[in-house]
């Protein structure tokens, strides 16, 4: 687990230009000075992430978030200065917001983009490393670019261990997925990534009506949704099906991988099976989702099945990352 040494080391590296893999609640960063554009190159060229996908920015105090955004170019900065007011109650906390870019916020953050995503997270590892670092802190999931995002930093050293400077470990991340982005840039705020602050939160807290995913039709123009989102995204290597794809009669694979939420019996012969929550709670179905596709997905097999749940509150995160996972 993490020492206060591996915080302070992390913070000095961070200022060198330096990459460091650290916890949030939601899953694990690889973070880089948000305002150093090589080291920001470099989050690009480990991840092998695609250079038109923006990163999150992190902070730590509303004020930051004020300072790495220019409100002042904001549809109506009046507007936006007091919906950030409101939000603030949600911070820290799994919550981005995409505002005008900062003149401070290397470009290359932004994919070379005119707006920023920007969150502060509630881990206090993050926190404080945050506090010692005193800039902000551009960090993807640490993760290769297209798979699952990881939860443990055993799930940081499997994939990019070889390639950053410092993984601090914060133990297993308590949400599990990553944040909600939502766009503050119009003025129907839009969810462009569901996450575990929900619709109903973001419209009760803003007192407006929110636009969510599920809302957006096809024809959108794309600049408003988020990037990374159009692609298939989270995947195990292994194939990944909803339950409900599967017929009764069809013939599977023989060696298949059960994703269980709680209670579902799966009709069909399983090789090896997960169980998220035994009591149903959607919560902890979140924190263990990725960690048990990463098992599922060591345990070769030629299928994972995965249960399904209402795309409500919590579940609509939860259902947005599992659709996306069985996206061929
Ligand atoms: O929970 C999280 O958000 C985690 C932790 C580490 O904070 N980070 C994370 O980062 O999930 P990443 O890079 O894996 O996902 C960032 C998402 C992508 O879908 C990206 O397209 C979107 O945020 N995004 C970033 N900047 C954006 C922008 N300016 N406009 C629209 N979408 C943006
Ligand atoms: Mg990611």
């Amino acid at each position: 687990m993490t020492t206060q040494d591996d915080i302070v080391k992390g913070a000095a590296l961070l200022a060198e230009g330096r990459l460091v893999a650290f916890p949030t609640e939601t899953v694990y960063g690889l973070g880089a000075d948000a305002r150093d554009e090589a080291a920001v190159a470099r989050v690009f060229q480990v991840k092998g992430r695609p250079s038109n996908n923006p990163l999150i920015v992190h902070v730590a105090t509303v004020s930051d978030i004020e300072r790495y955004c220019d409100i002042s170019r904001s549809w109506d900065p009046t507007v936006v200065r007091s919906r950030l007011r409101k939000l603030s109650t949600l911070w820290p906390g799994p919550l981005s917001v995409i505002l005008p870019r900062g003149k401070e916020v290397a470009t290359n953050v932004c994919a070379g983009g005119d707006t920023v995503a920007i969150r502060i997270p509630r881990h206090p590892v993050a926190l404080k490393l945050l506090e010692l670092f005193g800039g902000p802190i551009a960090a993807p999931s640490a993760n290769q670019s297209m798979y699952v995002s990881p939860t443990t930093a055993q799930h940081v050293r499997d994939s990019l261990k070889d390639t950053i400077d410092l993984i601090i470990d914060g133990g297993p991340c308590a949400v599990g997925i990553e944040s909600t982005v939502l766009s503050l840039l119009h003025s129907t705020p839009r969810i462009l990534r569901p996450g575990a602050v929900t619709s109903e939160t973001l419209s009760d807290v803003l007192g407006c009506s929110v636009q969510s995913p599920n809302n957006l039709k096809p024809s959108e123009p794309e600049e408003l949704l988020s990037p990374g989102m159009l692609a298939k995204h989270y995947a195990p290597h292994t194939p990944v099906r909803l339950k409900t794809s599967i017929s009764q009669h069809e013939g599977l694979p023989p060696r298949v991988g059960a994703l269980i939420f709680s209670d579902w019996n799966p009709l069909f012969p399983v090789t090896q099976s997960k169980i998220l929550s035994p009591n149903g709670d959607l919560e902890e179905t979140a924190a263990h989702l990725f960690g048990a596709l990463r098992d599922l997905d060591a345990a070769d097999l030629d299928l994972i099945v995965v249960d399904t749940c209402e795309p409500i509150g919590l579940g609509e995160a939860i259902m947005d990352r599992l659709i996306r996972a069985s996206r061929r």
